[in-house]
């Protein structure tokens, strides 16, 4: 018989993964089998995001490590975790905290080394945990070997790995781009005497995906990763692998820039790549994708998602940015109203059930403000909120990706002086927020709602010094309200964040219905409640989530011969929700 290259590489890596099953893994035989029909494993399971370095520090060098996270794994168990997303742990001079990568196929010293990474596969393994590799792969570190050679001349085997160009006649840069985190997108060269192009920092230049050599390259370290059993990968920064003609475009700030984002997110020809490495990477294993997927709109989203998309699953922004017109511009939040919120989802799963898509539902994540300051700012009780919100990612249709922390009910810092912040990108925010004119105290103000570092404080395990987290100096300052919102000290408490998130992650394991059925919006024009039902078959939960401060009253009969299953409240009447109050019910 002949084989097409579908099946070989399908034969290939079923064989490795007996093999590896019989030198004895930790791979759970349920998990590696390749399956052809009904719901994926990471379809059935809940995810969660570790930023390495604030998770757990293992050697008291006040940076979080591998062997941190592996002594931390029953705390994922607990909630119900199967697949961990890790923020990049290669080798990185952490000009953006390791989103600038250095070398692919090691780990950075500060997070340990590759036998610690195998051990943390196999430990997580025992415990039905997949580890999810972070790909950053639009660009590389300066420090990489690949880069150092481009820039080293133009007559070199990697000179068109990167993308070079000439100045202008008058020695300015070939666009007027503006880089995602300010100032332009391209940086002068003396020795090629040309710019090369960054998306982001000048230390972060960008790849040239017209090169077949680099799409090559970067598939070989996928495989690599998916050979050392990795469950998927998360691709950042992908919608802007693929560049539009090099034109400058209408200036949109007093800087005479255009912002780069608008010229080169989602540009024509990507799915192109995106599906050649699907092809090429993914296929015929049992890993899954979730694209980072900024500047895709709803109605492109059939493309990315879904049996003919290139990726399982991919993080829109309609969420995130709700009160972001300019995602730049930190100091214009807009109002919203829930019914927007709603769409975002409504939106998000009609794509996946159209296309045989799958959404990953998340209110968080290393970029973003925490989720009870971004989605229920203003007056009320931190714990109610966290405890709605946490309804509403757990019983949503997708897999949840929960973002560490927000199992705790962790809120947004208030440093005073942006000083205080570590993030590059909130210190550039704030620059280009005083450039523009605004004030000091308006800029600290954006700084407040959208700095990154609130999403990346140290996780708070106990009540001791540093939070449990490091027995060093700490890389980014705890929380201070760490005495009470840690691990340890909520675990004790029944009404606790931590607890409701574990009783909610059981209740979806135990009810198929909120993982697979079918979502329907049923208060479609409230502006205080959001509610809305799970079906599968003859079974049915609801779920209404109250988003103000104030009791909210819905008409009793939507949930008509419905039993309550959980309540964040502790108590709740048919027909009132008390403020921030969210509950399921299930039929009986
Ligand atoms: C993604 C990452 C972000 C990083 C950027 C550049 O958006 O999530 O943290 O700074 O890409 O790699």
């Amino acid at each position: 018989m002949l084989l097409g290259k579908g099946n070989k590489k399908m034969i290939v890596n079923a064989l490795m993964t007996c093999m590896l099953i019989a030198a004895g893994c930790g791979r759970s035989t349920e998990t590696d089998k390749l399956q052809t029909s009904g719901p994926k494993w990471w379809q059935q399971t809940v995810a969660y995001e570790i930023y390495v370095k604030s998770f757990m520090d293992s050697d008291g060098d006040g940076t979080g490590d591998l062997n941190g996270i592996t002594s931390k794994l029953d705390h994922l168990k607990e909630l119900g975790v199967g697949a961990v997303w890790l923020t990049p742990c290669y080798v990185s001079p952490q000009a953006d905290n390791g989103y600038d990568i250095a070398d692919y196929y090691n780990i950075d010293p500060a997070y340990g080394t590759m036998d610690d990474m195998e051990r943390l596969i196999e430990e997580a393994r025992k415990r039905d945990i997949r580890i999810v590799m972070d790909l950053v792969f639009n660009h590389t570190s300066i420090e990489n070997e690949w880069f150092k050679e481009s820039r080293s001349g133009k007559d070199n085997d990697k000179s068109d790995w990167y993308i070079w160009k000439d100045p202008k006649p008058d020695g300015s840069a070939p666009t007027n781009w503006r880089s995602i985190f300010g100032g332009s997108a391209w940086e002068y060269d003396e020795t090629r005497g040309q710019y090369y192009l960054h998306t982001f920092l000048p230390e972060q230049p960008d790849l040239n995906w017209e090169n077949p050599e680099v799409r090559k390259a970067l598939q070989d370290i996928a495989k690599f990763w998916i050979d050392k059993g990795v469950g998927g990968f998360r691709m950042d920064a992908i919608t802007y692998i693929k560049k539009p003609d090099y034109a400058d475009g209408r200036p949109d700030a007093a800087d005479g820039l255009t912002g780069i984002h608008a010229m080169t997110a989602n540009t024509d020809g990507i799915l192109d790549y995106l599906h050649e490495f699907k092809s090429e990477v993914q296929e015929g294993t049992d890993i899954f994708t979730v694209g980072e997927a900024n500047g895709v709109a709803p109605s492109d989203l059939k493309y990315w998602t879904g049996k003919d998309g290139v990726f399982d699953m991919v993080f829109e922004f309609g969420l995130v940015n709700i009160d972001l017109p300019d995602e730049s511009n930190w100091c214009e939040r807009r109002e919203w109203k829930l019914g927007e919120f709603r769409s975002f989802f409504s939106e998000n799963l009609e794509v996946s059930d159209e296309t045989g898509g799958w959404f990953p539902a998340f209110l968080e994540n290393h970029d973003q403000p925490r989720s009870i300051d971004h989605f229920m700012p203003g007056e009320g009780d931190r714990i109610a909120k966290g405890k709605a919100l946490a309804t509403l990612l757990l019983t949503m249709k997708g897999t949840p990706f929960i973002m560490q922390g927000e199992e705790l009910g962790y809120i947004n810092v208030d440093w005073p002086s942006i000083d205080d912040y570590n993030d590059i990108s909130t210190r550039n925010h704030y620059s280009f927020a005083l450039e523009e004119g605004y004030t000091e105290e308006e800029a600290m103000d954006g700084v407040h709602h959208f700095a990154r570092d609130s999403a990346r404080t140290p996780m708070q395990w106990d009540a001791s010094a540093n939070a449990g987290f490091t027995k060093g100096e700490p890389w980014l300052p705890v929380y201070p309200d760490y005495q009470v919102f840690n691990r340890a000290e909520e675990k004790k408490d029944p009404d606790s964040v931590l607890n409701y998130y574990i009783s909610l992650s059981g209740l979806r394991r135990e009810h198929s219905e909120l993982r697979e059925g079918d979502y329907e919006d049923i208060m479609p024009d409230s502006d205080s409640i959001f509610a809305y039902t799970r079906t599968q078959g003859d079974k049915k939960a609801t779920i209404l989530i109250n988003f103000t401060d104030s009791e909210a009253r819905y008409d009793a009969d939507l949930i008509k011969d419905s039993e309550c299953l959980i309540t964040s409240c502790g108590d709740t009447s048919p027909g009132i929700l008390a403020p921030f109050e969210a509950v399921v019910y299930g039929q009986k």
